[in-house]
């Protein structure tokens, strides 16, 4: 029994997606989410940089005594868990790594992943899933807006559903049977992804994350017994915004405003 709590991050609301999974199996968790919307979009940014931003947010954790940090975001997973793994003395949960197996498990043959263009350059769904997997062939396809359309809410613009709409007909060429939505953003967007093909060709991640997660703490012995559910959202910008645009994954009452950021010298002491 461990009643430490268990950190969340993603760049904003995205990772609202795998809390609300998470907190399905385990209510009885203390969490802590961070939303680094200061920082958003992650997608487009360098390993160098992602490294910097992982690592004060890993910092944070650290000062907060958390017994596991859930990386929801796909983006952080693909490109800083390797490098930073070994640093930190709790769990560290990567969405990517902890999802491949049973993703790659259900023996598909075609499945496409519409992922960030940090993420999709990285090719981390693609070595993961065919490392269990070898012939399952995997379509990746970077969606560089969609981040900012979910933020923003404005998936019902005529602009967004035609982006929307466009990056799916490119993808469903290759006839691929399921579609990971590699970015924790992405569930956000499934109201219009349905407008054009039927929900059951998408895979949300979080389910499958949640479920490895659980299963991890629970045959370690360290699932906490408080049942005093009371999670606690921080931002590093405009918590108003982020409050808004929670709702559709879960309905956050008020987030507060942290700076966490120590950076620019943090590259050299990594690399
Ligand atoms: N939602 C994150 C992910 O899963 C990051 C998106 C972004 O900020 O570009 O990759």
């Amino acid at each position: 029994m461990d009643n430490s709590p268990i950190g969340v991050f993603d760049s904003g609301v995205g990772g609202l997606s795998v809390f609300s999974e998470l907190i399905k199996l385990l209510p009885d968790e203390n969490y802590i989410y961070f939303g680094d919307t200061l920082n958003l979009p992650y997608g487009n940014k360098s390993v160098e940089e992602l490294v910097n931003i992982t690592s004060d947010i890993f910092d944070f954790f650290k000062s907060k005594n958390v017994k596991a940090v859930v990386m929801a975001c796909n983006t952080t997973s693909a490109l800083t868990y390797d490098i930073l793994k070994n640093k930190y003395n709790f769990k560290i949960y990567p969405v990517v790594q902890n999802v491949s197996k049973q993703i790659a498990d259900k023996n598909y043959k075609k499945i496409g992943v519409f992922a960030t263009l940090a993420t999709i350059n990285s090719h981390a769904y693609k070595k993961e899933i065919t490392s269990y997997n070898p012939s399952v062939a995997v379509y990746e396809y970077a969606c560089p807006k969609w981040v900012n359309i979910v933020e923003n809410k404005l998936m019902d613009e005529p602009e967004s559903v035609e982006n929307i709409k466009t990056n799916l007909d490119v993808m469903m060429k290759n006839n691929v049977e399921k579609i990971i939505l590699g970015c924790t953003h992405y569930p956000y967007l499934l109201k219009v992804l349905t407008r054009f093909e039927k929900e059951e060709l998408f895979i949300n991640p979080a389910s499958y994350f949640a479920q490895s997660i659980a299963a991890d703490l629970k045959s370690d012995d360290m699932l906490s017994l408080t049942k005093n559910f009371d999670p606690v959202f921080y931002v590093s910008s405009n918590p108003e915004k982020f409050i808004s645009a929670s709702k559709l994954f879960y309905d956050v009452k008020s987030a507060q405003k942290i700076e966490i950021s120590k950076s620019s010298e943090k590259i050299l002491h990594v690399f």
